[in-house]
């Protein structure tokens, strides 16, 4: 039984099986325009931002400019996250993993962090849905345009949830 799980275990870390989840284009459009995504696999059956990178070309490598979409590989989120919370503009999707080093930052660095109710979907390389829905998700907001994003997407169909958004950001409540 242990080697079974052995297996199994890595079978599902073979990096580019775990690492590409598409983003769903509901989600996408939810989130109106990016400039970037730096990390893409090289055929994505849609658009989710204006400049898509995509291997061999390194996305922690190039400079980022705009509004930046970020699905990071989940073999290795940490990097991305620093490179967002340097950048500052942007929303990341990441599993809601908050006790690890790159959820913690997450946390830290950002604007707001919209705790997904449910589970997302995903969609694998050919645009399919794929039947593993198991993550936990929570969308995290760099910038005070984005965390008006996750406020709103927060209220909606495709992606409810509940935001917590950094107290400096916070409305004030009519007195
Ligand atoms: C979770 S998928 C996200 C795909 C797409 N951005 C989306 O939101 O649907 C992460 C992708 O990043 C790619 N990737 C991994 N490391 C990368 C790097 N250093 N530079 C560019 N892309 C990378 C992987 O091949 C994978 O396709």
């Amino acid at each position: 039984m242990k080697q079974i799980h052995k297996e199994m275990f890595a079978r599902s870390h073979k990096a580019g099986e775990q690492d590409t989840w598409l983003t769903s284009p509901e989600l996408l459009k939810a989130l109106g325009k990016f400039d970037l995504d730096p990390c893409c696999p090289a055929k994505m059956p849609w658009r989710t931002a204006r400049k898509m990178i995509h291997q061999p070309k390194d996305g922690l490598a190039v400079e980022w400019r705009g509004r930046v979409w970020c699905n990071p590989p989940y073999s290795s989120p940490l990097p991305w996250v620093q490179k967002m919370a340097e950048h500052g503009d942007g929303v990341m999707l990441l599993s809601a993993n908050i006790d690890t080093r790159y959820g913690q930052l997450a946390l830290r660095s950002s604007d707001a962090v919209l705790f997904v109710q449910g589970r997302l979907l995903f969609h694998k390389l050919d645009g399919s849905l794929s039947k593993g829905k198991w993550l936990r998700n929570m969308l995290v907001a760099y910038g005070k345009d984005n965390v008006e994003t996750l406020r709103a997407l927060s209220q909606g169909t495709v992606s409810p949830g509940v935001v917590m958004v950094r107290k400096s950001l916070r409305k004030q409540a009519p007195k």
